[in-house]
């Protein structure tokens, strides 16, 4: 990939659009700047919404096989593309290349499955109360979507909602994150040739997104929102849309409960926490945020947690396993909350050597307490925080103690301990015995204040559908 400076824009009504303003898009690795983009204004979004509505009415009289097929095509481009898509992920997010490479099969595997799950949006008959009538359901698009996405994982979290709700027949707007919105521009691009109507997908880039976002909100015409990102901006779109009733989901933060009992596999533990702790250098909702190791296993576990932590490269190289934070406030929010652990009574077991820019060298803290900040923090960052426990209520009631419920994992043998505990956590998604749980078949989402609805799986569809019921009786004459 060149690294020379390119000048990227929004895409309405499938086409580019050069907008009034320009953000610099930022390489974490060095914090050069790789791209500008110009910046959408109110014109903008109001030709988006009017390109939306306009393709909406196209969609409502399209067939389920007709746009099975265009996003399949659109899977094949994502896969076509890989290496591309890939190099463009590590150059504005910052993951190592193996990660980006991972993120875009696993962005692409969701336009799989949704292209498949289109022709599965069935109504029901249902018994009716005289002989007269035929009570019937059918399940229709929900309108025009808008979706704002995250920096974390800047393709998979696009196709996990624009692939289900094109399959459902919605037009999308998107507004991707001010950091990486280059790899949002080359997926629409490829949507486009797959053969995605003008309006179906159109992305809206903008480093100022309170006024454009209240604006989408506003409108008559968005009939749904779908936001990954953090709880307390989450709540407050939840506001907005109040105001017109309008259909939210939301995918929040989470503050994941890592555990491993006395009877687990110990290597497998640490397998898994290697995966659920680093992966994309800890910068997930999903991450393990607080380790609970029971009193027993404890010291053997952290000594062979921190054998395999000292073994991690961190940097910018093609073999790295961890790459840069997005910014160096990340870093420092990170840092903080250790220096703020350690103030609170927390021992330091291991911390890397201190790196320049955005890289972070991970660290393992024990002695966490339920009443320290990082406890309740979702730490975003290569750090490990260890909480030690004796009892399965006491652990239980410890990971439930937060107001978030996302994921949660647990390493065990003992398979009716697993059952209680899976039953006794307050967490959308368990791995059990598994650190990688993220699949497009499946359900991902979260309980309490970790959002509403759930993203992939057969329920990830329903989220872009209305349920119209026909009431029809026979005239009998
Ligand atoms: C997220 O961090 O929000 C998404 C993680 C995933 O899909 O695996």
């Amino acid at each position: 990939m060149s690294r020379e400076t390119y000048t990227a824009h929004s895409i309405i009504n499938g086409q580019p659009y050069c907008g009034t303003g320009t953000l610099e898009v930022l390489c974490p690795a060095d914090n050069s700047v790789v791209a500008l983009v110009t910046e959408a204004d109110t014109q903008a979004t109001e030709l988006a919404i009017q390109s939306a509505e306009k393709c909406f009415n196209v969609l409502k009289s399209s067939t389920a096989k007709s746009r099975a097929d265009i996003l399949y095509r659109w899977y094949q481009l994502i896969m076509d593309n890989q290496t591309h898509l890939a190099e463009l992920v590590t150059l504005e997010q910052g993951k190592p290349i193996k990660e980006a490479l991972a993120e875009v099969v696993y962005a692409a595997g969701y336009v799989k499955w949704f292209a498949q799950e289109a022709e599965r949006a069935y109504g029901a008959v249902i018994p009716a109360h005289t002989l007269n009538h035929q009570l019937t359901t059918v399940q229709q698009g929900v309108g025009v979507v808008v979706g704002i996405t995250p920096w974390n994982f800047p393709l998979a979290m696009i196709t996990r909602k624009v692939a289900p709700a094109y399959a459902a027949g919605c037009s999308f707007i998107l507004k991707p994150s001010e950091l990486t919105p280059l790899s949002a521009i080359e997926l629409a691009k490829l949507a486009l040739e797959a053969g995605f109507e003008d309006g179906a997908l159109q992305v809206l880039l903008t480093s100022k997104p309170h006024a454009l976002v209240a604006q989408l909100n506003s409108h008559r015409a968005v009939r749904k929102l779908t936001f990954t990102g953090s709880t307390s901006v989450g709540k407050l779109l939840l506001e907005q849309t109040a105001k017109s009733a309008m259909r939210t989901s939301l995918e929040l933060g989470g503050n994941a409960p890592f555990v491993v009992f006395d009877s687990a596999d110990l290597e497998e533990a640490i397998e898994g926490l290697m995966i659920a702790k680093f992966r994309n250098a800890g910068q997930t909702c999903i991450a393990a945020n607080r380790i609970f190791l029971h009193s027993k296993i404890k010291s053997q576990f952290i000594s062979m947690l921190k054998e395999r932590v000292s073994n991690l490269t961190i940097g910018s190289t093609q073999d790295a396993d961890i790459g840069p934070l997005i910014t160096i406030c990340a870093k420092q929010k990170a840092l903080g909350l250790v220096a703020g652990a350690l103030n609170q009574g927390a021992k330091l077991v291991y911390q890397g050597e201190e790196l320049e820019g955005n890289f972070m060298s991970p660290v393992i803290l024990e002695g966490i307490k339920p009443d320290m900040t990082i406890f309740g923090s979702e730490i975003f960052a290569p750090v490990v925080s260890v909480i030690e426990f004796e009892t399965e209520a006491q652990v239980i009631d410890m990971a439930n103690s937060v107001e978030v419920g996302l994921a949660a994992y647990i390493y065990a043998t003992d398979i009716a301990q697993i059952h209680r505990v899976s039953m006794g956590l307050d967490f959308g998604m368990i791995g059990i015995n598994e650190g990688a749980i993220s699949n497009p078949a499946a359900p991902f989402g979260g309980m309490k204040q970790s959002g509403l609805g759930r993203e992939g799986g057969a329920q990830g569809l329903s989220e872009y559908l209305e349920v119209k019921y026909l009431c029809q009786r026979t005239i009998v004459n």
